[in-house]
């Protein structure tokens, strides 16, 4: 399968198709005799019946292998066609289709800014997700941190603004550290969107590009009521979890190049990247949901705004209510939020009495209301655009909660005041990749204390690292993780056991 650039003759391209996806469909109609992976034939006949009422004959007839001429082979592929209109609604040069989600876009990112030569350094928000730490360890990079504003009285963090990233820049300077790039998160996952335009700015004015990860706002820049797409802003790279709003399948995802400074040098080596990362059999429905999500969200101005509408009148509903503060509603007093996602709702759970994650748990075991995050004192609900969910279900739910609270005050959760605040990482003693594939061992928590990580470690939800490869671990580090191990939903990426009682640490 080719992923080249698109050919410089092609006809203008009307974003009013989805070619890949009507390649797969045209695709599907043909009288074919299927001698090749994937082994079920594309068909739901003989063993292939339970596969079939699985996901369906009209999944299975669109799951092709790659290197099928019409499809994907050459440069005026369909695929290359609906690379190149996903590149023009995001306002990118280029953008790549990828199956293994944002998570691949941030290894792909760190392995391009690795190859730059120009230098090792990343200075990046601490905030940053662990598919990035992963990209530092993949690079050999050595990161920088500038430190995002954090709301302390719900432990959650927002984004960095351009003068404090001037100041990291500088720092940098002053320190003779080769700066390679700049890494920030916009949205962050309470949907508070940070000045990518000034970012972009400070980072070029030092020299380097700016990379984005937009995971959580995939939708921007498609209805005017909504942030622009960062990739329009300026962003160099604008890492996308189109899966997550952008209303593609699960694990497709884009990395999109800007048409910025630097783009002629990044575009190399990114697709040198991409075949490091990227499966040599993509999943056709994968790169097919994203053709028809981008033509969906390009066409999806008017139920986009009866979206917006519906969240709005939902946050009114809970700021009548009174009992439940909408987060967003407070970001005027941080300096780096500029903008906010309005298809997301962080609430403040306190009038419940119980975690924010006990929250979600209950949401989901009695109410069947799904939710996508949860912190010691907030849950966060995501609309998808153009899409119209029962939100009287969660406001019911949690003026019921609310209600029992007030009832019995007594079966608040005891653990809830005790929450640990979110730790300040531990000091970093060796570079993320030597620590990485050092000698380690194993020891219990009670010992892992003052040693040095050989694993990055990250609390779920979000998934922002706590702990990197070559970070001291602090007692703080230990209690939070365990805590959040401990409580319904949560899960440390990375940790050796569930209630992360060992640690691997580097051998002394
Ligand atoms: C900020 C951020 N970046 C990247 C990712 C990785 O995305 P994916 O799950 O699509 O691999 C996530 C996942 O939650 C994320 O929150």
């Amino acid at each position: 399968m080719s992923s080249s650039a698109p050919h410089p003759q092609r006809p203008p391209l009307d974003q009013a198709t989805t070619p890949y996806a009507t390649a797969l469909d045209l695709h599907a109609k043909r009288d074919t005799v299927n001698l090749m992976v994937p082994g079920h034939g594309a068909t739901a006949a003989g063993l292939s019946e339970e596969l079939g009422a699985f996901v369906g004959p009209h999944a299975l007839a669109r799951d092709i292998p790659p290197l099928i001429p019409g499809i994907d082979v050459g440069p005026d592929s369909p695929l290359v066609a609906a690379t190149t209109l996903a590149a023009e609604a995001w306002g990118a040069r280029r953008t790549w289709f990828l199956a293994n989600g944002a998570s691949q876009a941030n290894r792909m990112a760190a392995l391009a800014l690795a190859s730059r030569s120009r230098g090792d350094v990343v200075v990046a928000q601490r905030s940053a997700h662990s598919s990035f730490t992963d990209g530092v360890i993949l690079g050999d990079l050595l990161p920088r941190f500038v430190f995002p504003s954090i709301d302390p009285a719900r432990g959650i963090n927002h984004g960095v603004t351009p003068d404090a990233l001037r100041t990291s820049l500088a720092e940098a300077q002053r320190a003779g550290d080769a700066v390679t790039a700049v890494y920030v998160i916009s949205p962050s996952y309470f949907g508070a969107v940070a000045d990518v335009a000034g970012l972009a700015e400070v980072a070029h004015a030092h020299g380097v590009p700016l990379v984005v990860d937009g995971a959580w706002g995939s939708h921007f820049g498609f209805h005017p009521e909504l942030p622009e797409s960062p990739a329009r802003l300026g962003a160099d790279l604008t890492v996308s979890s189109t899966h997550k709003l952008g209303g593609s399948l699960t694990q497709s995802a884009m990395l999109h190049l800007g048409d910025g400074p630097f783009a002629d040098e990044l575009e190399p080596l990114l697709e040198r990247a991409y075949m490091l990362t990227q499966t040599t059999s993509a999943s056709a429905l994968l790169l097919g949901s994203l053709d028809v999500a981008r033509h969906a969200l390009v066409h999806g101005g008017e139920a986009i705004g009866a979206t917006l509408r519906t969240v709005e009148t939902f946050r009114e509903e809970l700021r009548a209510d009174g009992r439940f503060p909408v987060i967003s509603d407070g970001f005027d007093a941080f300096p780096d939020i500029v903008a906010h996602d309005p298809l997301r709702v962080s609430i403040d759970v306190g009038a419940t009495g119980l975690s924010g994650h006990a929250v979600r748990d209950r949401l989901a075991a009695e109410h069947g209301v799904f939710l996508e995050i949860s912190t010691a004192h907030a849950i966060v609900a995501f609309v998808g655009p153009g899409k119209d969910p029962e939100l009287s279900r969660l406001s019911r739910a949690l003026f019921a909660l609310a209600e029992g609270a007030e009832a019995a005050p007594e079966a608040a959760d005891p653990a809830l005041g005790s929450f640990p605040a979110l730790p300040a990482p531990g000091p970093m003693r060796a570079r993320p990749r030597t620590a990485f594939f050092a000698r380690h061992e194993l020891v219990p928590a009670s010992e892992a204390v003052g040693r040095i990580s050989a694993d990055a470690l990250a609390a779920y939800p979000p998934g922002i690292p706590n702990v990197l490869p070559g970070e001291e671990i602090t007692a703080e580090t230990v209690a939070f993780l365990q805590t959040v191990a401990a409580s319904p939903i949560g899960y440390v990426r990375g940790a050796l056991d569930p209630a992360v009682a060992r640690f691997r640490v580097l051998a002394e």
